[in-house]
C-alpha cells in the first residue's frame, strides 16, 4: 500500500535524522494523517519513498520534499546524541520562538545543546520501540515498545500532553510521564550496565549472563550508577543489577546499538551514556572508577 501525499501541512512534523527510529515515527505519523518532512544530512529534491515492515506486513509512505526556506513548526530530533549539535546547526535559521521540539534519543546531556535556540518549547521522549534500517528506503519495526513523553521545564507540560495526544493517533503506545527525568535516568542506568559491556565482550545482550567476569563487572557498574542516580534525583534507587540482568535476558539475542556502532566503525553514544554519568558523578563528588575504566576502554576502540 502506498500512502498519498495530500496532508494537512499546517502542523508539519519535520524529522531531523531520518534513520531507523526517525523513519519509524515518520511513517507512523504520516499514516496517522499528519504532514511529515524528512531532513537528512543532504537536501533532497524529489519525493522520498520509505517501505516500513511491521508484523502487519509492508506499507510504503511517500514523503514530499522538505523546503529549506520553510519555517519549522514541529521538530522531532532523532539523530544520535553526538550528532545533535551539528544537525541543529543546519536548521537553526528555520526555528522560531513557537517551534515545538521533541528530543528522542538514548543517552543524556544533549538537552544542553538546545539551550541557545530561539525556542524554549522543548519536550523529551524516550522509546523502547525497536527499529533498524537495512537500506536507505527500508525500515524494519523489529520490536513493539512504548514511548514516554515529558518535559524538564514545567512551563511546557501542555506541549508534552499535546504531543502524546497527536502521536496516539499513530497506534504506537505513547504516554505522558510527569517524571520524565526519572525515566531518562532509568534508561541511562540500563544503558550503562549493558551496552559498554556488550562491546567489551563483543557479544549479544544475553551472553553477558553466562559470563562470570562480565556479570561481576555489571554488578560494579550498577553499584556506582545507583549512587550517582540516587544522589542526582535525591532518592535511593536500588535493584539496578537485578533489573539489568532481567533486561539482558529479555533482549538476549539483541546486538546493542553500541556494539553495532563499533562493528560498523562508527562513533558510539558512550559520551552521552557512561560519559554523562561520569560528568554527573564529578559534579556530585562521587568516585566511579569502574565506569571511568570502561569509558577509556570503549573510547580506545
Ligand atoms: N533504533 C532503535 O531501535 C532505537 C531504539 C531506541 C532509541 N534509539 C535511539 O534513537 C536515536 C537514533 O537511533 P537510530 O537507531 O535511528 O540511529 P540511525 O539509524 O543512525 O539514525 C540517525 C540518523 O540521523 C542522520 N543524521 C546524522 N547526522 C545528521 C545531520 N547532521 N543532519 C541530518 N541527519 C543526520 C543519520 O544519517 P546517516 O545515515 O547519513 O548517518 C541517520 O539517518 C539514538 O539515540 C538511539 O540510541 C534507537
Amino acid at each position: 500500500m502506498t500512502a498519498a501525499l495530500n496532508k494537512d501541512t499546517r502542523n508539519t512534523w519535520h524529522i531531523l535524522g531520518p534513520g531507523a527510529i526517525g523513519c519509524l515515527f515518520a511513517c507512523h505519523l504520516q499514516q496517522a494523517g499528519l504532514a511529515v518532512r524528512l531532513i537528512g544530512r543532504r537536501p533532497e529534491h524529489g519525493v522520498r519513498r520509505i517501505r516500513l515492515n511491521t508484523d502487519n506486513g509492508e506499507q510504503e509512505q511517500v514523503f514530499a520534499p522538505d523546503h529549506p526556506a520553510q519555517p519549522i513548526t514541529h521538530l522531532l530530533i532523532t539523530v544520535k546524541a553526538h550528532q545533535t549539535t551539528a544537525a541543529l546547526q543546519a536548521v537553526r535559521q528555520r526555528l522560531t520562538a513557537q517551534t515545538l521540539i521533541v528530543l528522542m534519543q538514548n543517552g543524556m546531556g544533549t538537552w544542553q545543546a538546545l539551550q541557545d535556540l530561539p525556542t524554549r518549547r522543548i519536550v523529551v521522549a524516550t522509546t523502547t520501540e525497536g527499529a533498524h534500517r537495512p537500506a536507505a528506503d527500508r525500515v524494519i519495526h523489529a520490536g513493539r515498545g512504548e514511548t514516554w513523553v515529558g518535559t524538564l521545564d514545567p512551563r511546557y507540560q501542555a506541549d508534552a500532553a499535546r504531543v502524546c495526544r497527536d502521536w496516539s493517533a499513530t497506534g504506537l503506545v505513547v504516554e505522558e510521564d510527569p517524571e520524565i527525568l526519572h525515566r531518562l535516568w532509568q534508561k541511562l542506568a540500563i544503558n550503562c550496565a549493558i551496552n559498554p559491556l556488550t562491546v567489551l565482550y563483543d557479544c549479544p545482550n544475553g551472553a553477558l549472563l553466562n559470563n562470570t567476569e562480565a556479570l561481576e563487572l555489571m554488578q560494579q557498574v550498577c553499584r556506582e550508577v545507583e549512587q550517582v542516580m540516587g544522589s542526582a534525583l535525591g532518592e535511593k534507587p536500588s535493584g539496578l543489577f537485578e533489573l539489568a540482568k532481567a533486561v539482558s535476558a529479555k533482549t538476549s539475542s539483541n546486538i546493542s546499538s553500541m556494539l553495532q556502532d563499533v562493528r560498523k566503525q562508527q562513533q558510539t553514544e558512550i559520551d552521552h551514556i557512561t560519559g554523562y554519568l561520569l560528568d554527573q558523578a564529578r559534579r556530585l563528588g562521587i568516585a566511579c572508577p569502574c565506569n571511568e575504566r570502561i569509558l577509556k576502554q570503549i573510547k580506545a576502540r
